[in-house]
């Protein structure tokens, strides 16, 4: 068979490329240990309040870690808890969240902080307050006749 020179150029191109897209994955995957963010962590809705961090709502200073906070809401019909929080102006804070019963949103107006809190499953976010201020927090998922009345406030303070 005949193959065209650029034919060849291209073929030798496009298994190259495939080789090191596959080595780049497989070094990720399987040296680096890196996984995609769909492996999410699980909790038994029933026991989230003697469970850690759950059993302690509110800010905790944590140390060694990348972030300097951990803020802990447990979210159930119709209020979140804690109800309010004060964050010191720029500190790194992992905000961690689940629900107790049906799914509810947890919005941070104001800023990019948008998750869906669903039964059985903790969900969390890195982030940090740089501007001083009240954040209200809401739930922007339908969970029943009190949904309108869930909120609660993250109170950055210097
Ligand atoms: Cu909780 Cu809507």
């Amino acid at each position: 068979m005949h193959m065209h020179k650029f034919e060849k150029i291209w073929l030798i191109f496009g298994i190259g490329a495939l080789v090191v897209f596959l080595s780049v994955v497989g070094v990720s995957a399987f040296y680096l240990g890196n996984k995609p963010p769909s492996c999410l962590t699980t909790i038994d809705p029933k026991k989230v309040d003697t469970e850690a961090p759950f059993d302690k709502p509110g800010l905790n200073k944590v140390e060694g870690k990348e972030w300097d906070y951990e803020l802990v809401y447990v979210a159930s019909a119709f209020l979140y808890n804690p109800g309010e929080v004060e964050v010191p102006l720029g500190a790194k804070v992992k905000v961690i969240a689940t629900t107790k019963d049906v799914v509810h949103g947890f919005q941070v107006a104001g800023t990019n902080i948008n998750m869906m809190l669903e039964p059985g499953y903790v969900n969390e976010i890195v982030t940090t307050f740089d501007k001083e201020g009240e954040y209200l927090v809401v739930c922007n998922e339908y969970c029943g006749t009190g949904h309108h009345l869930m909120s609660s406030k993250i109170k950055v303070v210097k």
